[in-house]
């Protein structure tokens, strides 16, 4: 189900957290609310969230993520659960999700009837995940450096929808959008001193467990090398991130 690991998270990937502090302005949330944060990770927009005054509980599909979060955070719930298919005792006021929802994206409607189904009516759903041509320039140097080795296409485990298509399923699953922002968000790579590679390794490690061991530092040299053009800067790598940000309520 999912591929992160808590020490790349934990000791690289903190900005996916600090990007997320919008978000939790966008969910508004209040003294008393009942908040799931789903795809929590070690729950560090859950304690953000927390410390406005609502109740929350993380959802993650990684045990290591969430034994690493109780841990750090005692006084927030957090259990191991599935986005398509968690269901809780009592309905929650709201769903937020950071940076989560493209790794659930094998059944997006099953994700969707869940957060319906953990909501109260006139619950608000608030998310931000990866949208249509999000990382493009990394995945086709991947797909172009797998190729060049002779390797079959990288089965790339994200699902990054245009704003048409999620707005649609939301809709059909029962919600109301009421906001829904596009938007290309060029991001520093500050934690990938090797740039391109260094983010393959990150976040499709897994991919790289079925390349044959002598080939994986050639494979990722010339990722760099076909990313460097288009994301290579100056002042360092930038990831090409574009992002889907929405609220929507339940009928
Ligand atoms: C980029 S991290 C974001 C973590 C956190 N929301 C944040 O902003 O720091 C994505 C998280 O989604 C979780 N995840 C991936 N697939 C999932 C699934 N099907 N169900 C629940 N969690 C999942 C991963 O374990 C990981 O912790």
């Amino acid at each position: 189900m999912t591929r992160w690991s808590v020490r790349a998270h934990d000791t690289g990937f903190g900005y996916v957290s600090a990007y997320g502090a919008p978000l939790v302005d966008l969910l508004d949330p209040r003294p008393g609310e009942r908040v799931v944060d789903l795809g929590c990770g070690i729950g560090v927009l859950s304690a953000e969230i927390t410390a406005r005054g609502a109740h929350v509980l993380g959802i993650d599909g990684s045990a290591a993520m969430i034994e690493k979060a109780l841990a750090q955070y005692p006084g927030i719930d957090f259990i191991v659960g599935d986005g398509s298919d968690f269901t809780v005792a009592q309905p929650y006021d709201a769903v937020f999700s950071n940076a989560a929802l493209h790794w659930m994206g094998r059944e997006p409607d099953a994700v969707i009837a869940s957060v319906r189904e953990a909501l109260a009516p006139g619950g608000r759903f608030v998310a931000e995940m990866g949208g249509a041509g999000n990382c493009a320039a990394l995945t086709a140097a991947m797909s172009t450096a797998w190729r060049e080795h002779g390797l079959p296409e990288p089965d790339l485990p994200w699902y990054f929808p245009t704003p048409a298509e999620y707005a649609a399923r939301l809709e059909r699953g029962g919600f109301v959008v009421r906001l829904l922002e596009y938007f290309d968000r060029p991001t520093p790579m500050d934690e990938c001193p090797d740039g391109a590679a260094g983010w393959v390794r990150m976040f499709a490690g897994s991919l790289l467990r079925t390349v044959p061991t002598g080939m994986v530092e050639p494979l990722l040299r010339r990722v760099n090398e076909l990313a460097a053009p288009a994301l290579r800067r100056e002042t360092g790598w930038m990831a090409d991130y574009v992002r889907l940000r929405f609220a929507a309520v339940r009928r």
